[in-house]
């Protein structure tokens, strides 16, 4: 299948690369000359663990194109994807869809011959209904199918992702194009083994609200387990062993249940807010939703008073050392991350606030310029009076405890992903503090 891609951000790069190592000939289009320049030159804009090398041989194998001109991929591809981003609009929270209809609109002038359009970036429901009509408007000739198919890529983790999911949805509205449609995305998919991640087919709308439902339920999963660590903290309980007893039940599972500072990243909290939006506007309110938002909100800002609390003193005038910067580990995504809380609450407090995280320095100098970045964890933690780890990346797991403790002031230990294990950290002559382990 000839495949064009547009948007080369996150979710376009990695679904072109996969699709292109999938046996597909796949130009990715961006209109940032010089993101195009920079991939020609084999240099892959984002952190993701894998993706340089399956960049660099499927461009070898002559599968995968990078360009700034639309036309030429347009106009031969089976299949166009549309990859760009879906911000939240600034002033009411609905995802601004702007990018996503330019991209229709130059679609509709070069379609030739039968072509799928397919929506890959997250989109509110109703949105391939208005890339069919934008498209039918433009070129009333064209012959063409909308078809929604989202993602499901973990950052950190999207190329396994996309090459073993749990499953794979696509929207495809009945009508006379829906046979060739289904057709040219199951050819799309085929490599998969279908027995593990079978292909979903439903309505054009409901798979837009599939993407929704699933990020909404897990960050309300998240939401729930920090609530109960909340609690555990208060009546003197565990919340890892919460999470196991109650994980072990197939109906809940175990996973997406480890309690933390808050969920942050590009998706949950923009997607979120969106399904929120659009299910007011429909007059149908998801009141869980709007409160799962709500509590991880004020649970981001409230972390930094943990701080205090460990160190059973005002943190002014003190330095705190933060390890981890990013939303999670294993990526350089700094987006809605709960150190962008964090710093700035300790900073207004009166702390120095010294940090380092693996990936994530350059963006975070520019988001937190109060902060002072560090080359390494161990100058980081030197001279201060509190450590928090706000991310769990693995160098943090494998730190020399005696050294950090010889380097600080005062051995404090916040730990906000519960990385370490009370007791050893006691034994150690650390006061610690961890989340909802009592
Ligand atoms: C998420 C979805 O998992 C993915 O399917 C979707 O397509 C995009 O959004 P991502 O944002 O990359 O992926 O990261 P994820 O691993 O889901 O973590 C999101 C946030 O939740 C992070 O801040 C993470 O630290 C937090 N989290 C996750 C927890 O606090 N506890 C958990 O148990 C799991």
């Amino acid at each position: 299948m000839r495949v064009a891609m547009i948007g080369t951000g996150y979710v376009g790069l990695v679904s072109g690369a996969c699709f292109a190592d999938f046996g597909h000939v796949v130009t990715c289009i961006d209109k940032d000359p010089s993101k195009i320049e920079r991939l020609e030159r084999g240099e892959i804009p984002i952190f993701e663990p894998g993706l340089d090398d399956l960049v660099a041989a499927n461009v070898e194998e002559g599968r995968l194109f990078f360009t700034l001109e639309s036309a030429e991929a347009i106009r031969n591809a089976d299949a166009v994807f549309i990859a760009v981003g879906t911000p939240t609009r600034r002033g009411d929270g609905h995802a601004d869809l702007s990018y996503v209809y330019a991209a229709a609109e130059e679609i509709a002038g070069l379609i030739d011959g039968f072509t799928v359009v397919v929506t890959k970036s997250t989109v509110p429901v109703g949105t391939g209904d208005e890339v069919e009509a934008i498209i039918r408007r433009v070129n009333p000739n064209a012959d063409f199918s909308v078809v929604s198919n989202p993602e499901f890529l973990r950052e950190g983790a999207a190329i396994g992702d996309f090459k073993r999911p749990d499953r794979v949805v696509i929207g495809v509205n009945d009508g006379e194009t829906a046979p060739r449609a289904r057709e040219v995305m199951s050819e799309l998919y085929r490599p998969l083994n279908l027995n593990e991640s079978p292909l979903l087919f439903v309505g054009r709308r409901t798979s837009e609200l599939i993407k929704y439902a699933a990020n909404a339920f897990l960050a309300m999963k998240i939401t729930f387990i920090n609530e109960m660590a909340d609690l555990c903290e208060a009546v003197g309980a565990d919340v890892q062993q919460v999470a196991r007893g109650i994980g072990l039940d197939k109906r809940i599972g175990s996973k997406f249940l480890h309690a933390g500072p808050g969920y942050g990243g590009s998706c949950f909290p923009k997607d979120t807010i969106a399904l929120v939006r659009t299910a007011q506007q429909y007059g149908a309110p998801v009141r869980l939703i709007e409160t799962t938002v709500e509590v991880n909100d004020a649970r981001k800002k409230a972390m930094a008073g943990r701080v205090e609390t460990t160190l059973g003193d005002s943190v002014a005038g003190k330095t705190v050392a933060l390890l981890g910067l990013t939303f999670k580990p294993n990526t350089d995504d700094m987006r809605d991350a709960p150190s962008l809380d964090i710093a700035p609450a300790l900073i207004a407090a009166g702390a120095r606030v010294q940090a380092f995280d693996p990936e994530g320095m350059h963006e975070a100098g520019k988001l937190l310029p109060g902060v002072s970045m560090k080359a390494n964890a161990y100058d980081a933690v030197e001279g201060a009076d509190a450590v928090v780890i706000i991310t769990e990346w693995d160098q943090f797991r494998a730190l020399d405890l005696d050294r950090v403790k010889l380097l600080m002031n005062q051995p404090v230990l916040v730990d906000l992903r519960n990385v370490y294990r009370p007791e050893d950290m006691l034994k150690r002559g650390f006061r610690y503090s961890g989340i909802g382990r009592g």
